[in-house]
Order: structure tokens, then sequence, then C-alpha cells
């Protein structure tokens, strides 16, 4: 027998993050995380320092100034000066801090400054995201090119042309000042090269500048005043890259047990970006799925989890998936997409509540009546003990609040008790819910004279 005191309060267990680093490894830069296969320091991180596909990272201490100084570290890709931004397992990317290109003029088309850049990735796991990143140039008198001459020999760009400033577009990065192109996959270096037709001499006045960036696309948003103001300059120019294990594909990886990187309940999936694989958890599982027990079951049945069991219905965990199920005076699958869970007037739930402290004593059975806007409850009492804990054997649902009002003796030696609120400790979750409230049905004048309140002092028992 379960026996709840009321009311109940609600436990929502502690969610316990798996860890995503090596065990004694440091897993957090700043306020970045960084997961295994990456690392800082020795022997955290998949490979072996400055080898070909080496997931170092470097974690550069803060600002001793500031108070919270491990919050101002930086992580830097291996040992070299890119700075990252993000980083995330699935999809395997980093996002990491860029340069951009820039050419700008005097009115007598005199160039007065300049600066063109590059980025190469060669030898590590990164490559460019086609699928992420655009190359933008900005400007009415702008040629920019990106291109890459060790491995692929292209070059691609983009040019912008335009008389006056009346049909740019704010906001919209479309052909007129400003123009964007795609970057071909498995491209791990670039240069950006940037030029003008007329040295902006035409334009000058609205626009003495080009930029050219290869970026992030969800990060740029083309404004107007980008042609006549440096926005660029300052601000953090993020570039999406992706990440792989090795040069191999998952079939030839799965071969060679000792270097194969995916670990228990995960599985292998070719990198959509050039050579090399990632591990994923399978369906189910959650956490770091390069960790020897990275990959744990998913509590399903927890709070705040979206699972696909219907309202009332019982969820239960299981090891990589969950089960749903009716409660006992139920029938259905328990499955939102199924047969849900519906009340089964035969065999309704037996609930038990003990009323402590009752300053009544009875002597005889009674019934208690409960109606509600759609069904009809009859209580019995069916145990009468003369001290103050009788019991009722009721078909409610699990209550958590109520309020129970008792009436005299009637003409027939009953005793009638009025429910005349109750809650239930789901909080109601649709009007059907909220019409359980049951309502004093007879006796009103009755209920008056005698009724008592006799609000949390009972137990409510199941069995
Ligand atoms: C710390 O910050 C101060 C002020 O921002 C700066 O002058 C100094 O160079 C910084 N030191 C380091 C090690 O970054
Ligand atoms: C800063 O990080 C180091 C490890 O890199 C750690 O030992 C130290 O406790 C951290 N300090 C704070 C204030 O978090
Ligand atoms: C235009 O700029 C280029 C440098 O980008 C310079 O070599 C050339 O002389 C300039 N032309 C004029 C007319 O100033
Ligand atoms: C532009 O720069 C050139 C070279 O520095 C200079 O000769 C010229 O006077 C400048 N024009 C203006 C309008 O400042
Ligand atoms: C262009 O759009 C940005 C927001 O995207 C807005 O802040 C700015 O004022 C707009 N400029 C003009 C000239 O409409
Ligand atoms: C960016 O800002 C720095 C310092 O504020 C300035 O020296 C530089 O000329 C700016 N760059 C451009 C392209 O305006
Ligand atoms: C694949 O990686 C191995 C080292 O992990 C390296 O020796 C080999 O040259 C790479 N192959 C290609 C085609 O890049
Ligand atoms: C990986 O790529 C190889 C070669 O393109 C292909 O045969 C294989 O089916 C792919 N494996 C997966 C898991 O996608
Ligand atoms: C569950 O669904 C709600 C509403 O659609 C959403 O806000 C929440 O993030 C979801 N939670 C999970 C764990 O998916
Ligand atoms: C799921 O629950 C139903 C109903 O209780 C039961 O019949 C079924 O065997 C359960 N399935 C699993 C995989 O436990
Ligand atoms: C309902 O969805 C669950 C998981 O989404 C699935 O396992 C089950 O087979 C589905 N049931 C029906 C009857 O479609
Ligand atoms: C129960 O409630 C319904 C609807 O409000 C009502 O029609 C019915 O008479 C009630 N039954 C009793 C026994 O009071």
């Amino acid at each position: 027998m379960l026996v709840i005191s009321l009311p109940l309060s609600l436990v929502v267990a502690a969610i316990t993050d798996p860890p995503l680093a090596l065990p004694g490894c440091q897993e957090k830069c700043g306020n970045l995380i960084i997961p295994y296969p990456f690392g800082v320091g020795k022997g955290c991180f998949k490979g072996h320092d400055n080898s070909y596909h080496s997931y170092q990272i470097t974690c550069a201490v803060g600002n001793s100034s500031s108070s919270n100084s491990n919050s101002s570290s930086k992580a830097y890709v291996g040992t070299g000066d890119i700075e990252i931004l993000e980083m995330s397992l699935d999809p395997p990317e980093i996002i990491v801090s860029s340069y951009y290109a820039f050419q700008c003029f005097n009115s007598s088309g005199a160039e007065t400054l300049m600066q063109t850049y590059w980025m190469t990735m060669g030898g590590t796991p990164f490559t460019f995201s086609a699928t992420r990143n655009k190359f933008i140039t900005i400007g009415c008198d702008t040629m920019a090119n990106i291109g890459e001459y060790v491995d692929n020999d292209f070059m691609s760009g983009c040019m912008s042309l335009c008389g006056d400033m009346k049909s740019v577009r704010n906001g919209s990065c479309s052909g007129i000042g400003c123009c964007q192109t795609s970057i071909p996959y498995n491209l791990k270096r670039f240069d950006v090269a940037i030029g003008s037709l007329y040295n902006h001499t035409r334009i000058w006045q609205s626009n003495p500048c080009s930029f050219a960036v290869l970026a992030d696309q969800n990060w740029f948003t083309f404004k107007l005043s980008d042609l006549s103001v440096d926005n660029f300059n300052k601000s953090t120019i993020p570039v999406v890259m992706d990440w792989a294990i090795g040069n191999q594909t998952c079939e030839t990886a799965v071969r060679h047990k000792k270097s194969y990187a995916c670990g228990p309940n995960s599985y292998c999936s070719n990198s959509t970006n050039g050579p090399g694989y990632g591990c994923f958890c399978t369906h189910g599982f959650q956490g770091n799925p390069y960790l020897p027990r990275g990959c744990q079951d998913i509590d399903e049945c927890e709070k705040g989890y979206n699972n696909s069991c219907s309202p009332k219905a019982i969820c239960t965990n299981l090891y990589g998936s969950y089960n749903c199920s009716c409660p006992q005076g139920y029938y259905g699958d328990g499955w939102i997409n199924g047969s849900r869970c519906t009340r089964d007037q035969r065999s309704l739930p037996l609930i038990s509540i003990i009323l402590d402290s009752l300053p009544l004593v009875y002597d005889a059975s009674f019934s208690l009546y409960l109606n509600s806007t759609y069904e009809t409850f009859i209580l019995k009492l069916v145990e009468m003990t003369p001290n103050p804990s009788p019991t009722i054997n009721g078909l409610l649902e699990s209550l958590s609040h109520y309020q129970i009002s008792l009436g005299r003796k009637n003409t027939n030696g009953e005793i009638s008790v009025f429910i005349t609120e109750m809650y239930f400790h789901e909080v109601a979750q649709s009007d059907e819910d909220k019409r359980d409230v049951v309502k004093a049905e007879e006796g009103e004048e009755n209920l008056k004279e005698a009724s008592l309140t006799i609000e949390n002092q009972f137990h409510m028992a199941e069995r």
C-alpha cells in the first residue's frame, strides 16, 4: 500500500548530463564545452600532437584582471590562432572566428586601405562547410574572388556594380550592392582577392569601400549602411567548418577496430563534406558517441521530454526506448498515435482515502455520491471503524487537494459526504480534466450546519 501525504509535491529528478570529455580532462574552456575527440592537453584529444587529423584544442587562460578569470578563456584550433566560437558533435561542426577582405579609396580613386586574407585547414579534420557558408561581397564597384590552388584549383567569385543607391534593397543580398555565392564541397583552404573596376570614383560619396568575406550565412544580413560604413570592423565573423574522423569511409574504418572511433550504442555515418566519418548515438541514446561509455540511455519518461505516451498513460523507460501502457482501470495501448487510454467504467481504480483526525464517529455505512458533468461516481464507505480513521474506498482519480464536507445522517440512516472541491495532482491539462471537479449535489442545508473543512488532514492511499 502506497501512502502519499497531501499536498503532493512533485519532485523533478535532476538531470545529470553524461560527461563529454575524457575522464580527468578539462571539459570547458571559457564558456565553450570541448567534447572528445577534441581536448586540451596531452592524452585528452584524439590523435597525437601535430599529427595529421589531430583534435587538439588550445585553451588560452583568460585575462587575470577579470574576477571570473576562466570565463574569458578562449579556445583555439590546434596550437594556432584561429579562435573557436562554437563546437558541436551532431552535426559535427565548429564555428570559428574569421577575417574579411576590404579595399577603400579616396575621392580621386587612390587606394587608401587594402586587406586580403586566406585560411588554411590542410592537415586538420576541418573542412569549410559548403552548406552553411556563403562567399559575400559588398560594394557598388566590387569584384572579389575566392580560390584554392593546391587541392582543387578553382576560383569563384562575385561582382557587383551599381550606378545609384536607389535600387539597393536593405536586408537583401541579391546582386545589387551585395552579392553572394556558394563555395565547393571539400574545401580546406582558400584565398580571397578583391578589386574594383573604377576605383569607386563613380559612387564614392555613398560607397568608398568594397568588402568580401566567407561567413556563416545565418549570421549575415545585408544592411544599406554596409555600403558606407565598415560594419565588419570590430565584429566577430563566424565561419562554419565541418569535421570528420580520419579519411576513410565507415565500411573501411569499422574494420580497423583499434582506430574506429565510434563507441557502444552509436552508429557511423560518412562525412557529407570530404573524406572521413562521424559517430552518432543511436535512437534512444544521448551523449558523446566517441567515448567508451558515452551514449547513454535517454529517459523518455522524464518530465519535459516529449514522449508519445497519451495523457493518463504510464510511461516505462526501457534501455534505448520506452513503452506506454494504460493504468489499471483504463483500456487502450497508451500511445498518442494509437488507441490512447480510455477510462474503463467497469474497473475503475480503487483509491482509498484515509481520513485522519476526523472529529466525527460513524456507526453506519454510507454512500458517497459524486457527480460531474460527464460522469457519475458512486463511492461506498466499505470499512467502518468507530475511531477517528474511517477509510473511504472510492473511485477517485489521484487527488492532490480537496475539501470534504460532512453531512448528517439522512432519513435512511446514511451520512452523505460531500466533496465540494477537488483538484487533480496533474495540473488540469484539458477542459475535460477541469470538468472532473465535483460539486456538492445534495443536502445543501445539512451541509451548512455540519460542514467541516478538513483540508490537509487526510492521506490518500492506493492499493
Ligand atoms: C588584460 O586586459 C587588459 C585590459 O583589457 C589588457 O591591457 C591586457 O593586455 C590583457 N592581458 C592579457 C594577458 O590579455
Ligand atoms: C580555471 O581553470 C583551471 C583549469 O584550467 C582550474 O584549475 C581552475 O579552478 C579554474 N578557475 C576557476 C575560477 O574556475
Ligand atoms: C585604382 O586602384 C589601383 C589599386 O587598387 C591603382 O593601382 C590604380 O592606380 C587606381 N587607379 C586610379 C585611377 O587611381
Ligand atoms: C587621394 O590620395 C592620393 C594619393 O595619396 C592623393 O594624391 C590625392 O590628393 C588624394 N585625393 C584626395 C581627394 O584626398
Ligand atoms: C536596414 O535594416 C536594418 C535591420 O535589418 C535596420 O536596422 C536599418 O535601419 C535599415 N536601414 C534602412 C536605411 O532602412
Ligand atoms: C577598423 O578599425 C580600425 C581601428 O578602429 C581602423 O584603424 C581601421 O581603419 C578600420 N578599418 C576599416 C576598413 O575601416
Ligand atoms: C589518410 O590518413 C592517414 C593518416 O591518418 C595518412 O597517412 C594518409 O595519407 C591519408 N590519406 C589521404 C588520401 O589523405
Ligand atoms: C560511405 O561511403 C561509401 C563510399 O562512397 C559507401 O559505399 C557507403 O555505403 C557509405 N556508408 C554509409 C554508412 O553511408
Ligand atoms: C517539447 O515540446 C515543447 C513544445 O513543443 C518544446 O518547447 C520543448 O522544447 C520540447 N522538449 C523536448 C525535450 O523536446
Ligand atoms: C509495452 O506495454 C504493453 C502493455 O503493457 C505490453 O503488452 C508490451 O509487451 C510492452 N512492450 C515492451 C517492449 O515492453
Ligand atoms: C506510435 O509511435 C511510436 C513511437 O513514435 C511507435 O513505436 C509505434 O509503433 C506507433 N504506433 C502506432 C500504432 O502507430
Ligand atoms: C449528475 O449531473 C448531471 C449533469 O449535471 C445531472 O443531469 C444529473 O441529474 C446528476 N445526477 C444526480 C444523481 O444528481
